[in-house]
């Protein structure tokens, strides 16, 4: 069984009708209030062009920031239109409510092949409680109901999970179908050799991530700082690199159970800060020395993990190899996004987890040279964990 998409629905169930599509456009804005990056606006428009294009009305929602269930002028989703209106060639209209008398008569005054962005869900005090009186008030805004909020699903909240059990059909956006089917396939059946790129702070946010894919995966290759933490449990000395004490003894059992599936880093760039990067050097792992911390994997580490990645018929990666934000620490981050981006060119598939990690990417310039982005951090982890998805499993099965 399978989530039904938009590609499941009747004309009947979209002439004339009203979609209510939950959308993520949780976008950074730079100094002036303006959109800054409309990766996730532009993800959205394949779904909305669809259902304009097939005769419906779209009654966009979605959340902004995190104000605490009432409104607030800073989390307003009023920058958001005016970025929408310049990307869609259809009229985009935007009103500062969410649900109530107003918002439903908007609802049915909108023209079909027209859009409304109503206001930030999260205004609501019910929304992040998943209320149900919110989701019957929510339900009211469309006859149709649209997730295509991956990024969000990872959320039980009124206008992600309970707004489907009253608004039917309830069915799966373009966007959500194409990650599902990019991060699902990977861990489905995936084409071997299938390596895992794993990086990040903390070992204690990764640790379920690790246990799901240890089983499925040819090798998982960690980067970023949740290495030192095995340095020590492997008997290394690490500095002042960031290590969680209370989680040695289970690095030391990962690292009994993983044998030669679980790749470190051979080499690390250290420095005394990270803002003391004209200092940094490469030492062996075994080799950090007291007063000084890992920011970076080094060149032996990107060396055996490029060629690990581009002899991979399936790559997975999530999070950073070091403080990619703060050169000269950005090396091995750049290096596992350039070698995934040879991997694709020879045919493989590449997928980004989201997060830092397609914020590195960006930065690289390469996000068209793999095979998906994800546009959800938080949800694309979740989902990797092999955890339920309450916005995806409010939806219809086909
Ligand atoms: C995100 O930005 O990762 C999603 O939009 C979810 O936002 P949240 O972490 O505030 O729920």
């Amino acid at each position: 069984m399978t989530t039904r998409t938009i590609r499941d629905l009747s004309d009947a169930d979209l002439i004339g009708q009203r979609a209510l599509v939950r959308v993520d456009f949780n976008v950074p804005l730079d100094a002036t209030g303006a959109v800054s990056d409309d990766t996730r606006i532009t993800a959205a428009l394949p779904t909305i062009t669809m259902l304009l294009e097939r005769g419906a009305k779209v009654i966009l929602l979605a959340h902004f920031g995190r104000p605490k269930g009432a409104p607030e002028a800073k989390y307003s989703l009023a920058p958001v239109a005016e970025r929408l209106k310049q990307l869609l060639p259809r009229p985009v209209h935007f009103l500062g409510e969410t649900v109530g008398a107003a918002a439903v008569a908007a609802t049915q005054a909108l023209p079909n092949g027209e859009v409304l962005l109503l206001e930030n869900t999260r205004f609501l005090a019910g929304e992040e409680k998943n209320e149900d009186a919110l989701a019957r008030q929510l339900a009211l805004l469309g006859d149709v109901y649209v997730n295509d909020a991956f990024g969000a699903a990872h959320r039980a909240h009124a206008s992600t999970a309970g707004v489907a059990k009253y608004c039917r059909p309830a069915v799966a956006g373009l966007l959500m179908e194409k990650e599902l089917s990019y991060l699902g396939g990977a861990l489905a059946a995936p084409e071997r050799p299938f390596v895992a790129i794993l990086g990040g702070s903390k070992i204690s946010g990764k640790i379920d991530v690790v246990e799901a894919l240890l089983p499925k995966v040819d090798h998982l290759l960690i980067g970023g700082a949740m290495a030192c933490t095995f340095f020590r449990a492997m008997g290394f000395e690490t500095g002042t690199s960031l290590v969680e004490p209370d989680r040695l003894d289970m690095a030391k059992a990962l690292l009994a159970r993983a044998g030669d599936k679980l790749v470190l880093p051979l080499d690390a760039v250290i420095a005394s800060s990270m803002d003391a990067g004209s200092s940094a050097r490469v030492v062996g792992r075994e080799s950090i020395p007291t007063g000084e911390a890992m920011f970076d994997v080094g060149p032996a580490s990107v060396e055996q993990y490029r060629a690990l990645i581009e002899s991979a018929r399936t790559v997975l990666w999530n999070g950073p190899m070091g403080v990619f934000e703060k050169p000269p620490f950005d090396v091995g981050t750049l290096a596992v996004a350039r070698a995934m981006a040879v991997a694709t060119g020879r045919g493989a598939t590449t997928i980004i987890g989201g997060g830092d990690s397609a914020a590195a990417v960006a930065v690289a310039g390469l996000e068209s040279e793999m095979s998906h982005v994800s546009t959800g951090g938080g949800a694309s982890l979740e989902f990797l964990e092999g955890k339920n998805l309450p916005g995806v499993s409010a939806l219809d099965l086909r």
